[in-house]
């Protein structure tokens, strides 16, 4: 067993970007494995947007804040050590939220077994909860048929580069909005019929209108404000609006966004709806894993991410989500050396 294991902490609350200067690497005394524990060394954490809202004192999610001082909780995959569970033995590979950390340990309930071959950091990404928000949505919430015009937000994001593939498998005609032109490249080769770069002057109105002079039918949304907005004024009769997120208000004390639109709900009939598929819906991860590893296997998702190294690199991970600083899904590999494929 280490005698210590190292950790981020949270030492200050958040108002505004996340900072450097907010988070601490500590060391943590590792205590003796209880009956029915497992230890993991972790090999990939990613972060995500959500993160942000458990920053603040009060949040506004369904999670509660995270505690000053304490080692902060995260997604994370790895190598599983120690044992005293009958459901795992050393060297078996584990998902769980024991993350921004380089080692994990809890009850074996919190961790679930993956595959012993293969990408296990997918498990992050497209076949993790990021895939399966995308899928859901589409899927679940919008109803996706071939034929219709899904719009995307952050679609060159971790979900949205995601949803972006799979409505591209789909048959769906894809406008999604991006930061850069880079960015907005790479999103056409994935299968965007159209790209808004959100960042250029001018109204996101009038560009949706001019990308999608056909309306949109669904809207895949991950940023909320002003993307919701423009997302309503182009919406044809009918449009589902699936709300994964809405990252664009989560460094806000409260949204401070004027919607000009929202009448249109009623003049379309557009449905509206929020969801938390890995929180509401596990039963169905097994049908969207195996429909997402075919898709992986045959090319269809090619997992779209973006690796730093050592966990040293988790601060600016987080502050680049919010500034466009991520392609695809953030991943960090913790021992570059020695990382398995
Ligand atoms: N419902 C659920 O269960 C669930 C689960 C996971 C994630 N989510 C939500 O889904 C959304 C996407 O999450 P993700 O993990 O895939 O993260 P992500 O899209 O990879 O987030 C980072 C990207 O968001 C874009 N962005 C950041 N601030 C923005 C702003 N103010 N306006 C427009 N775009 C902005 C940036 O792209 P650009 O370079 O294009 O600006 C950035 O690269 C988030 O709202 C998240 O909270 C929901």
């Amino acid at each position: 067993m280490t005698s210590t294991y190292r950790a981020w902490t949270l030492v200050k609350r958040a108002e505004g970007l996340p900072s450097s200067d907010l988070f601490e690497l500590r060391d943590f005394e590792s205590v003796p494995l209880a009956d029915g524990e497992v230890r993991v060394r972790n090999e990939w954490l990613t972060v995500g947007p959500a993160m942000r809202v458990r920053m603040a004192a009060e949040t506004r999610g369904y999670l509660p804040p995270y505690g000053l001082g304490d080692p902060i909780p995260g997604w994370a995959v790895g190598e599983v050590i120690e044992s005293r569970s009958a459901d795992f033995k050393p060297g078996d590979r584990a998902m769980h939220q024991f993350g921004m950390r380089d080692y994990g340990q809890g009850p074996a309930s919190a961790f679930e077994k993956l595959p012993a071959s293969g990408a296990s950091e997918h498990y992050l990404n497209a076949m993790g909860s990021t895939g399966f928000v995308a899928y859901y949505g589409l899927f679940e919430i919008a109803k996706a048929k071939a034929g219709e015009t899904l719009f995307v937000s952050a679609a060159a994001g971790a979900v949205g580069s995601t949803a972006v593939q799979i409505g591209k498998a789909i048959g769906l005609r894809i406008v999604g909005s991006a930061g850069g032109s880079a960015k907005g490249e790479r999103l056409k080769e994935i299968g965007a019929e159209a790209v808004i770069d959100y960042k250029t002057p001018g109204s996101l109105e009038e560009k949706l209108a001019a990308a999608a002079p056909q309306g949109i039918d669904i809207y895949l949304d991950n940023v909320g404000g002003e993307h919701l907005d423009a997302a309503l004024a182009s919406a044809n009769p009918n449009a589902r609006f699936a709300i994964s997120g809405m990252i664009g208000s989560y460094n806000q004390e409260r949204a401070s966004d004027t919607m000009h639109h929202l009448n249109r709900i009623v003049t379309q009939r557009i449905t509206i709806q929020g969801y938390l598929p890995y929180a509401d819906r596990a039963d169905l991860l097994d049908a969207f894993r195996e429909q997402m590893s075919a898709w992986i296997a045959n090319g269809t998702v090619r997992p779209w991410q973006e690796i730093r190294d050592r966990l040293e690199s988790v601060p600016q991970a987080i502050e680049d989500l919010f500034t466009g600083g991520f392609s695809g899904k953030p991943l960090i590999r913790l021992n570059p050396e020695g990382a398995r494929p």
